[in-house]
């Protein structure tokens, strides 16, 4: 019996910012995000949505295609959690109408947890092959206006559907992984910007990536030149393309420039306009490899490196099923992109300063998304959620 990704769908907001919006006012070339770190677009909530209304959203399209009742547990990973004690997932499970013998459960590992989420799903799977999980990864990167990070903020939910003999990638049991308490980025309770040193992330990405490798390849992995494609975690899309020169270094790899960059280009597609979205990023990556028309990738091992800061990282791989087209949602990824609005930077700013309210009055939020859920209001601290 076989285990991996039944099924995978994304969703992110109606809106965005181009980010030669944010270099006009800058005053600086917009060449330097559209190529310097890869990125022309990013994602930006509206006020009535969240963590949870995203993933609720990406979860959608799922459930036309699995029995509500075979849904066994709902894992959600986020960064961006919406309540100190419950788990975001018990909303997702009310809006979705899911059994009340479903399990529910939050994850938090920075960029890391859907992974986390998707290895222990697995674990659930070969253990009662009867049983699916839905993976929930969903997030909304934030960093302080004016701050390096600013650039690469998103946001993003990718529902997973993992069960036995899966339509889309069977995930092979080897995993490499590698922890070091850091401080490259972080998030203190009281603030909704995160922290960052930059340059050391990017440098601690880079050491993960080889120790997880490393790893990898002492439980019994796949050589780096057996492998065919690459999702990377995607804090924005150049960084794949850093880690891939430094694991082909790393692997002595004999592949050419070009034959490195195939592996992993048709991964970046989404992410370059979306943004970062944490935890959903590389699970959005992939998204964009399986839904590429170009490519035909039955029987191809795409490897992963999940990466989450602090640091916890894993490196993994799957091998796409054949048939895996028919089961993909592409049309529906593509017409919710293509119906985003774009926002001024002066737009982006009111978005951007937009704040829950937190006095425990009833507070009905503006109506903004155009997507299946929303936030409805806030009422004595409570969050009350509807669909659209
Ligand atoms: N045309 C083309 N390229 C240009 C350019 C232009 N006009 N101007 C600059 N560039 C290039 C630079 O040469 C540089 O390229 P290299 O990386 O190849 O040297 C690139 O654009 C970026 O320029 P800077 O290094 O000057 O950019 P910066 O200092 O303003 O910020 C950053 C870069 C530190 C990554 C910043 O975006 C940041 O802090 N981001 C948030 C942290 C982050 O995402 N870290 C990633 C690892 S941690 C992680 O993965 C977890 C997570 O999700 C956060």
């Amino acid at each position: 019996m076989s285990v991996g990704i039944d099924d995978i769908s994304f969703y992110t907001s109606n809106f965005y910012l181009d980010l030669k919006s944010l270099a006009d006012v800058q005053n600086i070339d917009a060449e330097k995000y559209y190529q310097g770190i890869g990125q022309e677009k990013m994602g930006i909530v509206g006020a009535d949505e969240d963590v949870v209304t995203m993933a609720a959203a990406a979860a959608l399209p799922l459930l036309e295609r699995c029995e509500r009742s075979q849904i066994d547990t709902l894992m959600f990973a986020t960064e961006t959690g919406v309540d100190q004690s419950k788990a975001a997932g018990v909303f997702v499970h009310g809006l979705l109408d899911l059994p009340n013998r479903c399990r529910v459960v939050e994850l938090k590992q920075a960029c890391y947890s859907a992974t986390a989420a998707i290895q222990m799903a697995c674990a659930i799977v070969a253990r009662d092959p009867r049983r699916k999980v839905l993976v929930l990864a969903s997030d909304i990167a934030r960093y302080d206006l004016a701050s390096s990070g600013e650039a690469t903020q998103g946001c993003g939910a990718v529902a997973v559907l993992i069960g036995a003999n899966p339509k889309l990638v069977e995930i092979a049991p080897e995993s490499g992984r590698y922890t070091e308490d850091v401080m490259d980025f972080w998030r203190p309770n009281y603030r909704s910007t995160a922290l960052v040193d930059g340059k050391y992330s990017t440098k601690i990405y880079l050491t993960a990536l080889k120790q997880a490798y490393s790893d990898y390849l002492e439980q019994g992995g796949a050589e780096f030149d057996q492998l065919d494609y690459l999702c990377y975690h995607l804090p924005f899309s150049r960084m794949a393309e850093k880690a891939q020169t430094q694991l082909s270094r790393y692997t002595h790899s004999e592949r050419d420039k070009e034959a490195l960059d195939a592996m992993v280009m048709p991964t970046l597609n989404y992410n370059r306009i979306i943004g970062n979205s944490y935890t959903a990023s590389i699970y959005i990556g992939l998204a964009s490899l399986l839904d590429n028309p170009e490519l035909e990738l039955s029987g191809q091992r795409v490897g992963f490196f999940s990466y989450g800061s602090g640091c916890v990282s894993e490196f993994f791989s799957g091998t796409v099923m054949p048939g895996y087209r028919d089961y993909l949602h592409t049309d529906k990824h593509q017409a919710m992109l293509q119906a985003r609005t774009e926002l001024s930077y002066t737009e982006y700013l009111k978005f951007y300063n937009f704040e829950c309210p937190a006095d425990g009055g009833d507070h009905r939020m503006p109506e903004q998304t155009k997507g299946p859920f929303r936030l409805e209001a806030i009422n004595q601290h409570k969050r009350v959620y509807s669909a659209r």
